[in-house]
């Protein structure tokens, strides 16, 4: 069939297999030509592992230092009413790329914050990788249901306290306007953000692995986290998503603990704002996103996810050193170039300045929007999008 975008909000309800393919493809191709990451990762999990900083994770694990990895994730294959999503397309080209140079890649699609994937996966690591030496976690859900009680959470977008007022862009129409959020106006809509994206999931995920004794010795773990500026704080890092950020860097003391015998390391990476499905959907986020761009852009320091993973492998987490460097509070910072204080500084000068008018001048909208359905393997140079597509791929360890 002729696949084309159709957005509904801030999501696309359509996905190209044929632009997801090219995309892993680059990917790979950049992190061939940054070259092996020496002493890299040689048998991988990763939650969280088909779109957005998770697929970029398994590719630099897998052509960069030719590791073995298993993917979790939650997405769907094509129906007869529907296509396949992003994250389906990704994983079934990268299982492909992967097995077509010869290296082990299968994956498990379906609720990882359930027991039953936990177990899914830990039965999958015995039987095939023994045990895993890195272990990413990189899940991002509205949505979460406790694995004990059963009970549903969900996250919500929003300031603490006060309400917050600031510019906002509608990207598909490059529309700025003034948007003010209501704070939220019960404790228990923080505690359920924090239920949902802080780190209970993660510190389950290792005592369950731990417990199963698939933990290699000196095993490493990462999970990421975001700050960013000021102007954004009031939604973000102050907001409610702030408090489960809080939460997740929190329990890496307590994984730390739990590594304690294996010699295990884990870590927060605080990454760089990125489009991707989930920093779409938060309010005020993409106009900066987009300035930012624009800004890094011209200092010739932007980065994509593939970059920013990249630079987290071969800089960080396997420095040359063979420590990783860290800030005072013990995190790592990939968003380093981002908070460069000439990058914020010119941040803050345009979007003092940015309206409707001016946006396309400033800012870099365009790059945001096609980054943004780039996602969704459209806008991807050499594909014919008019061409008939077959939208029933499979991912070859599922099916
Ligand atoms: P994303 O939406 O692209 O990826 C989310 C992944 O989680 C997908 O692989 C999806 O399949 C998986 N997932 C969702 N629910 C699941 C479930 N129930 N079971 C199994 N898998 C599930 O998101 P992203 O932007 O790559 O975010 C990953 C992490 O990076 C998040 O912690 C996010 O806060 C953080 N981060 C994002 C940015 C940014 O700008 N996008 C910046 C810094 C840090
Ligand atoms: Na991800």
């Amino acid at each position: 069939m002729i696949i084309q975008p159709r957005t509904r909000g801030f999501i696309c309800l359509t996905a190209h297999p044929a632009g997801a393919l090219q995309t892993m493809k680059n990917q790979i191709a950049y992190i061939k030509e940054k070259g092996t990451i020496e002493n890299g990762p040689k048998k991988v999990l990763v939650i969280g592992a088909s779109t957005g900083f998770g697929i970029a994770s398994r590719i630099t694990a897998a052509f960069g230092s030719g590791a073995a990895t298993i993917g979790v994730f939650f997405e769907k294959p094509s129906s007869p009413s529907k296509l396949g999503t992003a994250g389906w397309y990704n994983s079934a080209a990268f299982e492909q790329l992967a097995h077509a140079e010869g290296l082990y890649a299968k994956s498990i699609n379906g609720d990882a914050f359930s027991d039953d994937i936990k177990n899914q996966t830990i039965a999958l690591i015995k039987e095939d990788l023994k045990e895993v030496d890195l272990v990413i976690y990189s899940v991002a859900s509205p949505r979460r249901t406790h694995p004990k009680t059963g009970e549903t959470y969900s996250s919500v977008l929003k300031p603490i306290g006060a309400p917050f007022s600031n510019k906002t862009v509608d990207f598909h129409t490059g529309v700025v306007s003034d948007i003010t959020i209501q704070p939220v106006d019960k404790q228990e809509d923080i505690d359920n953000t924090v239920a949902v994206m802080g780190g209970e999931d993660w510190i389950m995920w290792m005592e369950a692995l731990k417990e199963a004794g698939v933990l290699a010795a000196g095993v490493k773990t990462v999970a990421y986290s975001y700050i960013g500026p000021e102007l954004t704080f009031p939604i973000y890092r102050n907001g409610t998503i702030g408090q489960a950020k809080n939460d997740l860097e929190a329990s890496v003391i307590k994984i730390n603990k739990l590594l304690e015998e294996k010699k295990g390391e884990a870590y927060v990476s605080v990454n760089k704002a990125l489009v991707t499905q989930s920093s779409s959907a938060i309010p005020v986020v993409p106009l900066y996103i987009s300035l930012l761009f624009k800004v890094m852009k011209e200092k010739n320091i932007h980065e994509g996810t593939i970059e920013q993973m990249q630079r987290l492998f071969a800089d960080r987490l396997y420095s040359p050193t063979g420590s990783v460097p860290v800030d005072d509070v013990g995190r790592i910072r990939i968003d380093d170039w981002e908070m460069r204080e000439d990058v914020q500084k010119e941040v803050a000068e345009k979007w003092n300045k940015v309206t409707t008018e001016n946006l396309s001048e400033l800012s870099d909208i365009e790059g945001y929007r096609k980054e943004f359905f780039q996602l969704f393997g459209f806008e991807i140079d050499g594909i014919d999008y008019d061409a008939d597509t077959d939208e029933n791929v499979k991912i070859p360890s599922i099916d």
